[in-house]
């Protein structure tokens, strides 16, 4: 008590001298920052600033101290003769006093983190001092998750070991928060059987600090669809916290298959020749193993399959049948179904059963047949071409012309799978004596020119033409039409007799007779076949109208004539040739093979035709 009275009193002289000295009273008052920031390895300023009353001081000394090992150690200072920094200090070389008194420090380590007291000596006037605490931050580097590669089960009663999360070196220490799908989970630190994390700081050489945060928890098996990831929470400059999230891990869980499928993988119905998928899929985790067999008869047949997935690239009917799947997991108990069953069902069409090839003779009648098997009801249908000729495995065909030769097709659909299809083909022959279909008169300007005959005819086998004026002829061929081309001068005798072209095979033969008449219009010579009626074609062609209706008219008043004298004749007596004549047709009545040998006509050929004793048919004439 009394020694403090004696120093107050001492105290209290000592102002009241320097006050009497000076005559005024003077005092040094230093404002510094309580606290200042910065970033490890950054650049920083400690402000100092000082007030005083009284004189102004003529001296002023600066400096500028930090503890260390107990004592207060000077680092740097400034005065009116210069600033300079202290040697075999921890901030020797890398602090500086600036002239406005602060403290400037580079290249800020973990360890600068600590109390800086500006002092500031103002000679007479007196001193004053203030301290500075400086905060050092460092970020710590991206945190990582190191999980166990074992798998954990999910049927263990207790926690497992998740994963350890690591923020490396950062200062000061920061905290790590786990996160499962996106949401932050509950910071328990007990131990317990469902979920915990043992959180661990440790300080490295350096000074930073690493923390760690081991989570423990019993996994359920929906975890193995969770994605699992830590963030390292920290502190930054000026009071902030900021984060750093790891990548997101999954849990290698294991468990147990409880449910197994086989399915088909395809959509549509299965006929022969397509590619069958079936898939067997598990619920456990890993995924087992799986076996393929097909039954049959009474033994099992091993089917190769590749992750759960057999294929079988081009079914028959023979791969109909059932079909397993057995999932191989061992960890499961007797009560889980680990077989399953698929029927396998192949659709098919037997290959269409009919003749490849038919004969029938012209005009006769026909009736096809085709026919097949398949796995459900079909439908038949027959065409020519794109034609659709028949709803049914039949087809008749009557009155067969030549026309109607050619390739026919059968085709089978099977209903249930209208792509499941067969098709067969057949040739139909039609046979008969030629048939000629070319127009049967020309024209030429004048006698002795020249004029084109065109001579086209059908038949099976393929007719030989002759004309009645060999010459040269060129001849085309196309299935069983052939045509005959010559080109003649249309000499007084042709023009009188005309041309005669003739169509012969096995089953008879043909005769057309050209007529060549003298006209205006000798450039349209008919060339196209399929005409008929030289009268009737004549008449179509407007410039030789007229010279074949006057022709006509003058032949029929001529016969009219010649009929007219012969009657008169043969009334009176005078001609014996005419009755000769009438006993010549009385006689091919009596005898029908006579008229095939004396009538040249056109009809008399086409009736001799009709009773062709070598087809033995009655074919029907071009009508
Ligand atoms: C003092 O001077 C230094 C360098 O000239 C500057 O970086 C710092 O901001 C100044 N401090 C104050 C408080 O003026
Ligand atoms: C985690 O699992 C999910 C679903 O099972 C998957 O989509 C994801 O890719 C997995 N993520 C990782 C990091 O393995
Ligand atoms: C049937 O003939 C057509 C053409 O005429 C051909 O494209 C098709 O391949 C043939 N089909 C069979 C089964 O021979």
């Amino acid at each position: 008590m009394d020694a403090i009275k004696s120093l107050r009193r001492t105290f209290l002289l000592t102002v009241l001298l320097i006050f009497s000295l000076e005559g005024v009273a003077a005092t040094v008052t230093v404002m510094v920052p309580q606290e200042v920031d910065v970033l490890g390895g950054g650049s920083v300023s400690l402000p100092c600033s000082f007030s005083f009353t009284g004189i102004k001081p003529s001296t002023v000394l600066t400096e500028w101290f930090i503890e260390e090992g107990g004592s207060r150690v000077r680092v740097g200072y400034s005065s009116g003769d210069g600033a300079g920094s202290d040697t075999g200090t921890p901030l020797s070389g890398r602090v500086s006093v600036e002239t406005n008194l602060s403290l400037s420090l580079t290249s800020a380590k973990v360890s600068d983190q600590r109390v800086f007291t500006c002092q500031v000596t103002a000679g007479a006037t007196g001193s004053g001092e203030g301290s500075t605490q400086l905060r050092v931050y460092v970020a710590p580097e991206k945190p990582e998750v190191t999980t166990s590669n074992q798998l954990i089960s999910v049927t263990e009663s207790t926690v497992s070991e998740v994963g350890k999360c690591s923020s490396r070196n950062g200062f000061p220490d920061g905290k790590i928060v786990w996160y499962k799908d996106g949401s932050p989970l509950p910071e328990v630190m007990e131990a317990n059987n469902k979920l915990y994390m043992v959180p661990r700081v440790v300080r490295e050489a350096s000074g930073l600090y690493t923390v760690t945060s081991t989570l423990y928890l019993q996994p359920k098996k929906s975890d193995v669809k969770s994605s699992f990831h830590c963030r390292a929470i920290y502190s930054m400059p000026g009071d902030t916290s900021e984060h750093n999230d790891s990548p997101k891990f999954n849990l290698s869980l294991h468990y147990h298959t409880e449910k197994v499928t086989f399915t088909l993988v395809n959509t549509e119905p299965i006929k022969e020749g397509d590619r069958v998928r079936m898939r067997c899929e598990a619920d456990g985790n890993p995924t087992p193993e799986f076996d393929f067999i097909k039954k049959e008869d009474d033994k099992d047949v091993s089917i190769p399959g590749s992750n759960g997935v057999v294929t079988l690239n081009s079914v028959s009917r023979s791969d109909e049948g059932e079909y397993l799947c057995e999932a191989l997991d061992f960890d499961s108990p007797p009560s889980v179904e680990l077989k399953k069953k698929l029927t396998l069902v192949v659709h098919y069409l037997d290959p269409i059963s009919m003749p490849k090839e038919v004969s029938v003779a012209l005009g006769g009648d026909v009736n096809l047949l085709c026919e097949t098997k398949g796995s459900g009801p079909h439908r038949m249908e027959w065409r020519k071409g794109s034609k659709v000729l028949s709803q049914s495995e039949t087809l008749y065909l009557s009155e067969l012309s030549f026309s109607d030769a050619g390739v026919y097709s059968c085709h089978a659909f099977l209903l249930s799978i209208p792509t499941a299809t067969k098709t067969g083909n057949l040739t139909l022959n039609v046979i008969g004596k030629p048939v000629i279909d070319s127009p049967s008169e020309a024209m030429v300007l004048k006698e002795g020119d020249l004029v084109t005959l065109t001579c086209s005819a059908q038949g099976n086998p393929l007719p030989e033409i002759t004309w009645s004026h060999p010459t040269e002829q060129s001849e085309s061929i196309n299935g069983n039409r052939v045509t005959s081309t010559v080109t003649l001068h249309a000499t007084a005798k042709i023009l009188q007799g005309g041309v005669t072209c003739e169509a012969t095979n096995e089953h008879g033969q043909e005769t057309q007779r050209f007529q060549v008449a003298v006209g205006k219009d000798a450039s349209s010579t008919p060339s196209q076949p399929g005409g008929g009626n030289p009268i009737l074609t004549a008449g179509k062609q407007e410039g030789g109208s007229r010279t074949v209706v006057v022709a006509v008219v003058v032949c029929v008043v001529l016969l009219l004539l010649l009929a007219g004298l012969l009657y008169c004749l043969q009334k009176s007596g005078k001609l014996p040739c005419a009755r000769q004549d009438k006993s010549t047709a009385t006689s091919a009545e009596s005898n029908p093979n006579d008229i095939v040998v004396e009538m040249k006509s056109e009809k008399a050929n086409e009736e001799a035709g009709l009773l062709d004793p070598s087809t033995g048919k009655r074919p029907i004439g071009n009508q």
